[in-house]
């Protein structure tokens, strides 16, 4: 049985290292390097990669895109569960500025086919994990029907509420337990969910107990986790809720790194943060937090997204 179970994307990203972003009409030149990557497989190998016995369920074409996702999930141990799709896999075009900036276009393919049908029939798979990790790159009925289906068998469902401007319904929100947006997501979802209003840029600035109250509106029956890039993560708990030595508010601090790439970052910190709480679940949640903030950190240092993922564990 899987600790940690994924319910997510993968994409052949196409990436482009340009001086600027390309702008409507312009034609640029860059370096161009191509790799395994979809934040739903991204999140899988870091999972695994952080020393969680992991599962990922997702849709892949025939071809060899879906090749290569098989052959590197057999790679790192991930108990892949495939829903064949007549679609080409899915595929991701990325540009990349020189401050490291990226606009993504995605070409969902084969992750359009996961269906609430399918993710059915994983059901003992999703019971069977101490925690779900989902994000909004697959079809939101099924994202929901594997989160129902984990919390009604006791898993604990986390939920990245990523990109930005999915339609993340009110009734994803309701289904989980621990939501790790980043600054635009949160605002987005702020925005989308509730009356209040904060500008992104003003969230790692933002005061702590203003924060927690935006969180508790948001979520008030889980955990929130903003992530907050170079200056680390905010976590919001709901009070009743509070284990061992765990504020009801707090922020971890990031360690500091050389970035070259941070694509997939994001991807990086939500399946290290995932592992770490599968394996540990009555530890403080800052440790997983503190940890899942390294592990990103180093993911950052390396090029590419799924392939960036470092090996290492809570302990090690
Ligand atoms: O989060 C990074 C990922 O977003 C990339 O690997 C790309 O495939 C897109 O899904
Ligand atoms: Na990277």
């Amino acid at each position: 049985m899987s600790h940690v179970v994924v319910v997510g994307s993968f994409n052949v990203d196409h990436v482009w290292n340009c001086a600027t972003l390309p702008r409507p009409g312009e034609t640029l030149s860059g370096r161009y390097h191509t790799g395994p990557g979809g934040k739903g497989f991204n999140q899988a190998i870091a999972a695994a990669r952080a020393g969680a016995q992991t599962g990922l369920l997702c849709a892949l074409g025939g071809d060899e895109g879906g090749r290569q996702a098989r052959a590197l999930a057999q790679a790192d141990g991930i108990d892949l569960r495939v829903h064949d799709s007549a679609q080409p896999t899915g595929t991701a075009g990325i540009y990349v500025d020189e401050a490291g900036q990226n606009t993504i276009v995605i070409g969902a393919g084969a992750n359009a086919d996961l269906s609430v049908a399918w993710l059915g029939r994983q059901a003992a798979a999703l019971a069977g994990a101490r925690v779900l990790l989902s994000q909004l790159e697959s079809p939101l009925d099924s994202v929901l029907e594997a989160m129902r289906l984990a919390r009604a068998a006791g898993t604990i469902t986390m939920l990245n509420p990523a990109p930005a401007n999915a339609q993340c319904l009110r009734e994803l929100l309701a289904a989980a337990d621990i939501l790790t947006p980043n600054e635009t997501e949160f605002a987005a979802l702020l925005e989308r969910h509730t009356s209040h209003r904060i500008d992104r840029d003003e969230i790692a600035g933002a005061p702590d107990a203003q924060l927690h109250r935006l969180c508790r509106t948001l979520l008030p029956r889980g955990t929130v986790v903003i992530t907050l890039g170079a200056a680390g993560a905010f976590v919001s708990h709901r009070e009743d809720l509070l284990r061992g030595d765990d504020a009801p508010f707090y922020r971890v601090a990031a360690e500091k790194v050389e970035p070259v790439d941070t694509t997939g970052a994001g991807d990086a910190f939500n399946g290290a943060l995932a592992a770490a709480y599968a394996a540990a679940p009555a530890q403080p949640f800052a440790a997983h937090v503190r940890f899942a903030n390294r592990y990103a950190g180093l993911s950052t240092e390396r090029v590419g997204a799924a392939l960036a993922m470092p090996r290492l564990t809570p302990g090690g």
